[in-house]
């Protein structure tokens, strides 16, 4: 019995055959490693709140043997608290999984992987509450926390890919308590957005994790950067220990610095100094190491590639531009501006190009393109090669394009993605897929509806088409088919066809070879 107090219709059972339709009282569940209570959230789901795993600083974690659940969402990894200068918060006890599980939960899984560019972010973001996705999709949504920053990847040697050892860790685990519910260990999908893609992707390269998983969905992968070499974790770690006065290699100095003392050492600590690869707002990366993580999934890929589901959203760079230059910009300075955001040749080859060109009839030109430039080339025209590429290698890929969305708190005090539903910045397709939109307009509302059909039928049967729907056409190696989410088609390519990702304009996991 998953539920106490279950009421197991055993005519449901003899009807599906398959997996348990659990409805439950009060959702105390008993697993291999103990009794667990859920809390109800919205009618007809339960949310479960435990630790996973427990690890000492800078160390690989250990996984929990006895499941202690509690009612409260956790606390977040130590992490800076954005525009207030030099703050922080979280505790260094952050292994924690939050269990969103519908009553009539019968099989699936999504585990969700915050983003927040592997430095913020957590499962209090209201945003990312699985209720909604839970109850609409049949599934259990799982939202787990990893470490961050310097604390999830710089550890002293011989230590990495803490962060990822953390989420293949929970994926571990949850292989072992999802029968308890009713679940079943072949229908996991990982998700994630943002550089919870990365994460992801991390884990995808890491044979180890390869049977915990059966689908991947990833919104907004930030796919311009790739994994760091090993080499660059050593510069990293050779520069960063010292800035706390202790070595690389003194355990004894690192354990007993302050996590208030890291963390201003984290805040303080600019990468790019050291190596140039480590540029960009993901300063703290997945490593390829050869042993956890064996391929780059840019040069080189698993032998066998599941089913994937990958999304963008249509104005992705809106938030850097719009939110870091708040005036108009004039024409004349648009060089000036562009050489800061894209400090490197490819300005100039952008100038150069086709692309991009002012439109004297719009006065914030100069910002609508360089939001266009960083979308293109921080996201959509690295990602569409990516799902090329796993088509071209035989994965079954569908690519998608949010020409509609919500609103994120991290976008509310920018104009531009606060203005109009149509423009959809980096993380407003969040409170889409997960149904957490305050006061949703009709649009939006259809918009949740359909996506989260999609990704229902998605994670259920490796397709977003359920019969219902307009057809997604599946990416080929050839052609990305982009299928538009909240909006109208044809998408068109734009400089993602014969401009970024060429010797003029490579991706910077090209100019780095990563
Ligand atoms: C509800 O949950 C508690 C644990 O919190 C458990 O002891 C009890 O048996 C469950 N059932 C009812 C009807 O309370
Ligand atoms: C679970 O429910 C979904 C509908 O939400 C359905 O498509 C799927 O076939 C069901 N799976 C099982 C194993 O009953
Ligand atoms: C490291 O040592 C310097 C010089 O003694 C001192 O100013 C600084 O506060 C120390 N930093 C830490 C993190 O202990
Ligand atoms: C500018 O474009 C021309 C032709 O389109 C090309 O030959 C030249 O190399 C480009 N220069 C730069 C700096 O990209
Ligand atoms: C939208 O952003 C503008 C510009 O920062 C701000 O003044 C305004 O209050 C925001 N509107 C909402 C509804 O949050
Ligand atoms: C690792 O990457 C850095 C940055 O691109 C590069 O300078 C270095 O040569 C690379 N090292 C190896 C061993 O590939």
């Amino acid at each position: 019995m998953r539920f106490a107090l279950a009421l197991v219709s055993f005519a449901s059972i003899i009807a599906t055959g398959a997996a348990f339709p659990v409805s439950f009282v009060n959702g105390t569940v008993t697993t291999p490693l103990g009794t667990v209570t859920g809390t109800a959230t919205i009618p007809g789901v339960f949310r479960f709140v435990f630790r996973y795993a427990q690890a000492a600083r800078w160390r690989p974690a250990t996984a929990v043997t006895t499941l202690q659940s509690m009612s409260a969402l956790p606390p977040v990894c130590p992490q800076e608290i954005l525009d207030t200068g030099g703050q922080w918060t979280g505790n260094e006890d952050c292994l924690f999984a939050v269990l969103y599980v519908p009553a009539n939960f019968n099989g699936s899984t999504i585990v969700w992987f915050h983003g927040g560019s592997l430095l913020v972010g957590g499962a209090n973001d209201p945003a990312i509450d699985g209720s909604s996705l839970a109850l609409a999709t049949n599934s259990m949504v799982a939202v787990v926390q990893y470490r961050l920053g310097v604390l999830g990847f710089l550890p002293p040697p011989p230590n990495n890919n803490l962060g990822v050892r953390d989420a293949i860790l929970a994926l571990n685990l949850l292989h072992t308590i999802l029968p308890s519910f009713g679940g079943s260990s072949q229908t996991v999908t990982v998700a994630g957005q943002s550089a919870g893609g990365m994460l992801i992707r991390a884990i995808i390269a890491s044979p180890s994790a390869s049977s915990l998983f059966s689908k991947i969905i990833l919104h907004s992968d930030t796919l311009n950067y790739g994994f760091y070499n090993a080499s660059t974790l050593t510069t990293l770690q050779n520069n960063f220990f010292p800035t706390l006065n202790c070595t690389a290699t003194d355990a004894t100095c690192q354990n007993a610095a302050s996590l208030a003392d890291i963390m201003e050492a984290q805040m303080d600590f600019s990468p790019a100094d050291f190596d140039p690869s480590t540029a960009g707002p993901i300063m703290f990366r997945p490593v390829h190491d050869g042993s956890l993580i064996t391929t780059t999934l840019t040069s080189s890929f698993p032998s066998s590639l599941k089913p994937l589901l990958l999304t963008t959203a249509n104005d992705e760079g809106a938030a850097l531009i719009f939110g870091g230059i708040d005036f108009v910009v004039p024409s004349f300075a648009y060089e000036a501006v562009l050489d800061s955001v894209i400090p490197d040749f490819r300005a100039d080859a952008v100038l150069n190009s086709s692309f991009y060109q002012l439109d004297s009839s719009d006065p914030d030109s100069v910002r609508d393109e360089l939001k266009d430039i960083v979308t293109d080339l921080g996201w959509r025209c690295p990602d569409w090669t990516f799902v090329k590429a796993w088509a071209a290698r035989g994965g079954s890929v569908f690519t998608g394009l949010f020409l509609r969305g919500g609103l994120h708190s991290s976008n509310i005090n920018i104009a531009f993605c606060n203005s109009s539903e149509t423009h959809v910045c980096h993380t407003d397709d969040v409170p889409i897929l997960f149904g957490t939109q305050a006061s949703p307009s009709a649009a939006q509302s259809a918009l949740i509806t359909e996506v989260q059909a999609r990704w229902n039928n998605f994670v259920h049967s490796s397709t977003p088409n359920p019969p219902t729907l307009p057809t997604w056409t599946a990416t080929t190696s050839s052609s990305v088919n982009v299928f538009p989410l909240g909006g109208s088609g044809p998408i068109a390519a734009g400089a993602c066809a014969g401009f970024w990702g060429t010797p003029t304009a490579p991706f910077d996991y090209q100019m780095f070879g990563l």
